[in-house]
């Protein structure tokens, strides 16, 4: 047996993939599931990009893009810039990825050496810790809760911040909180950073995706800041894997010598397909559907609060809540692995997005599917609920 290098003790596998497999065994037996777990919502890739991926694949567009993408995408990234946010971003500051993660892994091996710190929010996105590990760098955790929205604060850099510290990385909205940063907010933060000499990572992968609240970005308060972004969420992509990154120029020429090494670039028809993600139909198209999940996010959040769970912070982008279940269990685990079994409802554990005790004490919802599949999943968990009595959850 050949022996793994040691990193791979330290990440850890996603522990909704547990609750996933099962789900899969139930449905294989013939049991409906209702999946409000993963972290993409039930609709399909909008049609102009389907049409678009599928003539540049007829026309034979499938050889290696330049490693920062196709010229016209970038310009096209550019051109979202300014037509949305009023914002001139030269093109050449943008480079296209495989997805958001393609971007992370980037801006990470940019920054991050042997011990480097980087500050994360305690929960957040797993694997921006365990990339940071994979770079022999320190993920620095930090707890946040409902007073900050879960978000980090110039307080937190001023705390955590050591001469070690090489970025502090913050995502507006969040994953698992759907919490947004203020543009002051940032503003404070990307000055705290600079302060410090660190610098500053906001991962807007789930903009275009919010509610009540104007689009925002994080380039229009600091222009000296890594942003990544995706194709993904807003844009239903997920599966074409496509994202980018805007970065100071002078990080440009490293960041494109990374991507040639790692990736050697994003994929072709995928950004191709991008090119008609701008199309004023495309985002017709996806306004309507951002409609359809705030409708969804009033749905659950009223349902779940009617229930007892207690929304610590109001969701206010991306398409998750984050329920804090201490009313009912200390275990939230056992609480999501009862869910699937017994009600057949999936979500996905606070295990995933922590590291200290409190991520026994929370559940994340996606608010991804239809308000009549989110209602029937509400009466399930009342069942399940009542059925606590009988056989309280630890
Ligand atoms: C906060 C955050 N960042 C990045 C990603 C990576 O997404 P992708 O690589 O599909 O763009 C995700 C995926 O769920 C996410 O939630």
């Amino acid at each position: 047996m050949l022996r793994h290098a040691p990193r791979i003790a330290q990440i850890e596998p996603f522990h909704v993939m547990r609750i996933l497999e099962e789900a899969r065994r139930m449905e294989a037996a013939g049991r409906e599931v209702i999946h409000l777990e993963v972290g993409e919502p039930d609709f399909p890739t909008p049609p102009l990009i389907i049409e678009a991926g599928m003539r540049a694949l007829a026309e034979g567009k499938t050889f290696y893009t330049g490693a920062a993408g196709l010229p016209a995408l970038r310009e096209a990234i550019a051109g979202f810039y300014q037509s949305r946010f009023g914002l001139d971003i030269d093109p050449a500051r943008i480079i296209v990825t495989p997805g958001a993660s393609g971007a992370l892994q980037l801006i990470l091996a940019l920054l991050v050496g042997r011990d480097d710190e980087v500050l994360l929010t305690d929960p957040g996105y797993p694997c921006n810790r365990h990339l940071v590990s994979l770079l022999e760098g320190k993920p620095v955790n930090i707890p946040v809760d409902a007073d900050s929205r879960f978000q980090l604060t110039p307080a937190h850099i001023e705390q955590y911040c050591t001469p070690k510290t090489v970025a502090a990385l913050v995502a507006s909205p969040a994953n698992p909180t759907g919490t947004v940063l203020e543009p002051a907010e940032i503003a404070a933060l990307a000055a705290a950073c600079r302060q410090r000499g660190s610098a500053l990572i906001v991962d807007e992968i789930y903009q275009g995706l919010v509610y009540d609240r104007p689009h925002e970005t994080a380039l229009a308060v600091a222009d000296d800041i890594f942003v990544v972004n995706s194709f993904s969420k807003f844009f239903q992509m997920t599966g074409w894997r496509l994202g980018w990154l805007v970065a100071p120029p002078e990080h440009i020429p490293a960041l494109e010598k990374l991507a040639q090494n790692l990736f050697l670039a994003a994929p072709t028809p995928a950004q191709h397909a991008a090119l008609a993600a701008f199309h004023p139909d495309t985002l017709a198209l996806l306004e309507l559907r951002r409609q359809t999940l705030d409708q969804r996010r009033q749905c659950l959040a009223a349902r779940l609060t009617e229930l007892g769970f207690i929304l610590p912070a109001s969701s206010q982008g991306a398409f998750y809540l984050w329920a804090d279940v201490s009313a009912f269990t200390r275990d939230a685990a056992d609480l999501a692995e009862r869910l699937l079994r017994e009600q057949g409802v999936a979500v996905t554990p606070g295990l995933d997005f922590g590291t200290d005790d409190r991520r026994h004490q929370y559940l994340r919802f996606a608010y991804t599917k239809d308000i009549a599949i989110i209602n029937k999943s509400c009466e399930l968990i009342a069942t399940m609920l009542a059925n606590y009595r009988s056989a309280p959850i630890p």
